[in-house]
């Protein structure tokens, strides 16, 4: 795995580029990531490119060894170029534009804007496609980040428009799939649809899940015109894109299709305060992070594209943008490095080189300090720099497990959530964190992935199952763990007619006859465990396997299939865990709290999140090569695997 940083020549003195070039090198860091927000200094103004300066840049970066990826502009289109078309700027849900001064204020839909990327993109490509420096592209920056993939301006109503069309052919055929016959909302011409967003009261869901997908197809296509353009004029350069953590406005996996590497951005102490994570989690892992919050998208991304994946943007110490910012116990910056290397990322970028004295982000940690100083991220680099080197390279294994991660199942459950507290991104988190307590590598894989050659298979929920989905179930014969919800949604959202899990049912014997959510707090319980948010009525011939005390079947199994018809606790989650493990003849570690293991085909790294040492004698694999048996807080230990 290689170490890089991301790095803002623009923002500093020419006469120290030299100079931070030899320092990035020293420090073991061999890639720089450059360029994504200054289309304003390239091009200041229409039509006049001022290269000189990149170039000077590049060729510094160049000469110092590192390999530069250098980003398309287009997060931050200049303000000259808004001013041309005001109409570029996305509108928001309240129809307020989303407007110039701090960055992201495009739509995706306007086509004079997309124009202006392929420009931009196009004269990027011609200038360094070819350069010795370049190593990889980076496309935009954080597609969706401050909530940017909606947009409802006019050029949105009317690229949807024509998307519908081209979906459903008649308008006839949209009426009675959305079901507009409620409520009189049935539309004569395609050109009658607006955007879903300003209704009285909430408009059809059928609507909205196709609102979603449109937009999704919109931030596909604008980062494939950037794509074509790069691979026509920058061969055997990777093209990249940076993603978030728990974001799900768009499909990863399709723009990740597009992509030779998925890359993310991990601010793992912004995500815990954030994010739904407990009171007593965010205490205790104020300066670690949730143990699975960074591995859980390394191994979502990982399934985006392929296999490969990096980190783009690393956390160095604390960040700027939380509801509070603490910073990172000593020893984190390492752990989650070496924890990425676990993963199999190519490399891992550090956000950023220095801290920025000025602007929105003056109050974000860097490798260095804003007066040149070492900060302390720069140390722990170093020190991931070292070990990395010691280590070898790492090579990622098929994991025993896979879990299905939907979009779409994002999308269906945030539009008709039910009850307030069911969160997808919570549902599948819980369930990856069920497996890696146990010890596991998880593969995080797309819905219509290759299913053979995994030893279980869990599905947390996913509400449109196509037959497809069905089909390769079917052909399996490992144990399969389904959640709540599951087939509860036709295409077109609306109930399947054979009632919920719909195309399911042909493996499962089960239908759900009612559902019920739960206010936050309330539970009821069975054998030990309780259940909590979700529960369904189900009538089935098929075994009950885990009952509420008062005889309300939770549990279901038929063959090599369970369907769990609740939101499960920890305990069960648990017992499910245990049970499809024995089945599948995996083997479970009786792991520490706070610690995570991963294994690549050569070693076994744990990682201890937790905030006091843990000993890991008891997991018994014998004398580490990296690390201590009784591991400190923000540990790294290593051993051979095997
Ligand atoms: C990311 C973004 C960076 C920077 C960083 C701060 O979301 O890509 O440009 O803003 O956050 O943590």
């Amino acid at each position: 795995m290689k170490l890089g940083c991301c790095y803002f020549p623009e923002h500093w003195p020419e006469e120290i580029w030299a100079e931070d070039a030899s320092r990035m090198a020293a420090m073991g860091l061999s890639l720089v990531r450059v360029g994504e927000f200054a289309w304003s200094r390239i091009e200041p103004e229409p039509g006049r490119f001022d290269w000189g300066w990149l170039d000077r840049a590049i060729e510094t970066l160049g000469a110092a060894g590192l390999k530069v990826i250098l980003c398309t502009p287009t997060a931050t289109p200049p303000k000259w170029l808004v001013d041309s078309m005001p109409e570029m700027v996305a509108i928001d849900a309240h129809g307020h534009p989303r407007g110039f001064g701090s960055r992201r204020h495009y739509c995706f839909s306007h086509l004079g804007y997309r124009e202006q990327s392929r420009r931009i993109t196009r004269a990027l490509a011609e200038r360094y496609g070819e350069h010795s420096a370049i190593t990889a592209w980076q496309t935009d920056n954080e597609y969706g980040c401050h909530d940017t993939v909606l947009s409802f301006s006019d050029a949105a109503a009317t690229a949807f428009r024509l998307w519908l069309e081209r979906r459903y052919q008649t308008i006839e055929a949209l009426n009675t799939q959305w079901g507009n016959v409620f409520w009189s909302m049935e539309y004569r011409l395609f050109d009658e649809i607006d955007p879903p967003n300003l209704t009285v009261t909430e408009a059809n869901p059928a609507h909205w899940l196709d609102y979603r997908r449109f937009a999704s197809d919109e931030v596909v296509q604008f980062n494939r015109e950037q794509v074509e353009i790069l691979r026509a004029h920058s061969p055997g350069r990777d093209i990249t894109h940076n993603f978030m953590g728990f974001f799900t406005e768009f499909d990863h996996h399709d723009v990740g299709r597009d992509l030779d590497v998925a890359t993310w951005d991990s601010y793992p102490l912004g995500f815990l305060e954030q994010f739904w994570f407990s009171r007593e989690e965010k205490s205790e892992y104020l300066r670690q992070g949730h143990p699975d919050i960074a591995a859980f998208h390394h191994d979502l991304y990982r399934g985006c594209s392929n296999g490969r994946w990096g980190v783009m943007e690393q956390q160095p110490g604390p960040v700027n943008w939380a509801r509070y910012n603490p910073a990172p116990l000593p020893g984190m910056v390492t752990l989650w490095t070496l924890e990425a290397m676990a993963h199999g990322a190519e490399f891992t970028s550090y956000f950023r080189w220095r801290q920025a004295p000025f602007a929105q982000e003056q109050m974000h940690a860097g490798l260095l300090r804003s007066d040149n100083s070492i900060a302390e991220g720069a140390t722990e680099a170093h020190a991931a720099a070292d070990v990395i080197a010691q280590l070898g390279n790492q090579e990622t294994t098929k994991a025993p497990v896979a879990l299905v991660f939907s979009y779409e199942a994002a999308w269906v459950c945030g539009i008709q959530p039910q009850g307030e507290s069911f969160h997808y991104l919570e549902l599948v988190y819980e369930w990856y964190s069920a497996l890696r307590r146990r010890g596991l590598n998880v593969d995080i894989v797309r819905a219509d992935a290759e299913l053979d050659g995994y030893q279980a298979v869990l599905v947390p929920t996913l509400p449109i199952i196509s037959a497809g989905f069905t089909e390769r179930l079917s052909n399996l014969t490992c144990p399969v763990l389904i959640g709540p919800r599951s087939g509860s949604k036709t295409e077109s959202f609306c109930i399947p007619s054979d009632l919920a899990p719909g195309d399911l049912r042909k493996l499962l014997p089960l239908a759900i006859t009612r559902v019920e959510s739960l206010r936050d707090g309330e539970t009821e319980k069975g054998d030990g465990w309780t259940i909590s948010r979700w529960r369904e009525d189900v009538s089935t011939d098929c075994d009950t396997e885990f009952a509420l005390n008062d005889g309300r079947g939770i549990v279901f199994q038929k063959d090599n299939l369970r369907y769990c018809a609740a939101w499960p606790d920890r305990t069960l989650l648990d017992l499910l865990v245990k049970r499809t493990a024995d089945e599948a003849d995996i083997a479970l570690v009786d792991v520490p709290e706070g610690l995570r293991l991963r294994r690549t085909a050569s070693h076994v790294f744990a990682m201890n999140y937790s905030s006091k040492p843990v000993d890991t004698a008891a997991l018994q694999l014998g004398s580490p090569v990296i690390g201590e048996t009784v591991m400190q807080p923000a540990g790294v230990t290593v051993w051979r695997n095997g």
